[in-house]
């Protein structure tokens, strides 16, 4: 794979219109960024080009608009972000390939940097239809020289911008993706043992593949959050008005045979934290927090994080690891009421000697937002998906383009 570093050692970006496709998919509380992880992350392959005199313009997706400009969904806070980590003014096109973007990257002048508006505001950037991409990624290339590919977290995504975009220009990998790629190789190739795995997050079904994979690969597999409880049911505990996925009940049942076939430790919590009602994450007004074994959960409680007990026994778990990988929330820790599992988990691996891998938007922003120090992870990874889609060993789209 091509990457930003032969483009600036062939010197072929001064004066250049360079497309960065990123992935600056932030959450947004109206228009206060909650998280910019994924805007700094993007920050150092923009301002090498730009250091090296090209015309940067930098286009991502932000949540999922649906194929036309909806407001709520605008990259303009981001822009201004952007623009504030870079030192510099971003110039912001009010569309994606319109008058707006035309102009935006005409005025630009080497080392300038604009924004494209949400890439998903055109039908044609997620549409199935091959047609229909391919033209809206006609129109994006021509409004550029030089394709880079640095949207980790999308590379997932068979999308215009990330699969058809590459093929119509010459194209490069950025140094996000470079980095993202070699931790996750590290998790797939050699992996050093114990291997534990720590999955959290709502809905089982989207986690199905990975633990599938990870049967084969993990030595533990830790489980919390709300997919936990479709687990636990399986198991034949009660789970109140828990989140339950009744469908995925023999999947997951099978699953739990598989590892004790195969000698992989399925840890599951012991008890967990509820309420009677979904909490105020917005307003954080204080909930009334219950806790109780996952063998008597009350029928009118919904469970919310793992208990005291379970973080406890997740930390052991977790403190013999030579390498960990963590996706998914284990509560809903927007609600501090709900955060301490997810705080548990944050911490166990902060002291664990392992190599720590943070893999998915939600676990990385809760890692910032709960106030841990980036730096004493091994890698936090700007991919959810894509990281997950990645260990389940699947072709990645926006990969596979950048490597022909
Ligand atoms: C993510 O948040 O995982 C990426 O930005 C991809 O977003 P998507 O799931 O809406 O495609």
């Amino acid at each position: 794979m091509k990457t930003i570093d032969d483009l600036l050692a062939a010197g072929q970006v001064e004066g250049k219109r360079v497309f960065v496709r990123a992935d600056l998919n932030v959450p947004l509380s109206g228009e206060t960024i909650t998280d910019d992880g994924r805007i700094r992350a993007a920050v150092p392959t923009i301002k090498r080009l730009a250091d090296a005199g090209a015309k940067v313009i930098v286009a991502s997706h932000l949540g999922r608009p649906k194929g036309a400009p909806d407001p709520q969904f605008s990259l303009a806070p981001v822009a201004a972000r952007l623009g504030e980590l870079l030192g510099t003014d971003v110039a912001f096109a009010a569309d994606t390939v319109g008058d707006s973007a035309r102009a935006t990257v005409e005025g630009l002048a080497g080392g300038q940097v604009a924004l494209l508006e949400n890439l998903r505001f055109n039908a044609g950037e997620t549409a199935k239809d091959d047609a229909e991409r391919g033209a809206f990624a006609d129109r994006l290339a021509a409004l550029a020289d030089t394709y880079v590919g640095d949207g980790f977290g999308a590379v997932h995504r068979k999308h215009a911008s990330v699969y058809d975009l590459p093929g119509r220009l010459p194209h490069a990998a950025g140094g996000l993706i470079a980095t993202e790629v070699g931790v996750l190789k590290k998790l797939t190739e050699d992996v050093a043992r114990p291997y534990v795995v720590v999955l959290g997050g709502s809905k089982v079904s989207d986690k199905l593949g990975v633990i599938d994979h990870l049967l084969e690969k993990a030595d533990r597999i830790l489980v919390g959050g709300g997919m936990v409880f479709t687990f636990l049911k399986a198991q034949g505990h009660e789970v109140g008005k828990s989140l339950l996925q009744e469908d995925q009940i023999p999947v997951v049942t099978e699953y739990l045979q598989r590892a004790e076939a195969k000698g992989v430790e399925f840890v599951l919590p012991v008890d967990v934290v509820g309420d009677l009602e979904f909490p105020d994450v917005k307003g954080k007004t204080p909930a009334n927090p219950v806790v109780a074994p996952v063998d008597a959960i009350p029928a009118d409680v919904l469970g919310l994080d793992i208990g005291p007990e379970s973080r406890k026994l997740f930390a052991a778990k977790i403190a013999d690891a030579a390498t960990v990988f963590w996706n998914g929330p284990m509560g809903v820790f927007e609600h501090p009421d709900f955060a301490d599992g997810t705080r548990a988990v944050a911490q166990a691996l902060v002291d664990a000697p392992a190599f720590s891998v943070v893999g998915g938007g939600d676990s990385a922003a809760a890692v910032r937002i709960l106030g841990f120090d980036e730096d004493a992870f091994g890698h936090i990874s700007t991919g959810g998906g894509a990281s997950l889609e990645y260990l389940e060993g699947k072709t990645l789209p926006g990969l596979a383009a950048l490597e022909n």
